[in-house]
C-alpha cells in the first residue's frame, strides 16, 4: 500500500478484500466446504484477537465450514 497514493488506498484494499474472498470461495467450493462472507461484525473484537496495529483495520470476515448435510 505505501506505492499507492494515499486517496486510492481504500479502493484499492476493497477490491484486494473481494479478491481474497473470491479465493476463499473456489476453495471452499473445490473442497467441499462452505463459506460466507460476513461484514455485519465486532471489527474492534476482532482487530484485538489479531493484534492489529492502528494503522490496519478489518474489512470483512468470512466463515468457513462444513456443508449442511443434505
Ligand atoms: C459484502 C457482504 C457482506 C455480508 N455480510 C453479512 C453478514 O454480516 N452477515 C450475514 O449473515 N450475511 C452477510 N452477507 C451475506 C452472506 O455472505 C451470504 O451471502 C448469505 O448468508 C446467504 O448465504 P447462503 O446463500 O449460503 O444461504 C454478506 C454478503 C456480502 C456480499
Amino acid at each position: 500500500m505505501g506505492l499507492v497514493p494515499v486517496a486510492q488506498r481504500e479502493a484499492y484494499a476493497h477490491v484486494a478484500a473481494g479478491a481474497i474472498a473470491q479465493n476463499v470461495y473456489l476453495f471452499a467450493a473445490s473442497n467441499g466446504l462452505a463459506t460466507v462472507i460476513r461484514a455485519w461484525i465486532d471489527r474492534a473484537a476482532i482487530g484485538d484477537a489479531l493484534g492489529l496495529s492502528h494503522d490496519q483495520q478489518v474489512m470483512l470476515s468470512q466463515t468457513v465450514g462444513y456443508r449442511k448435510a443434505s
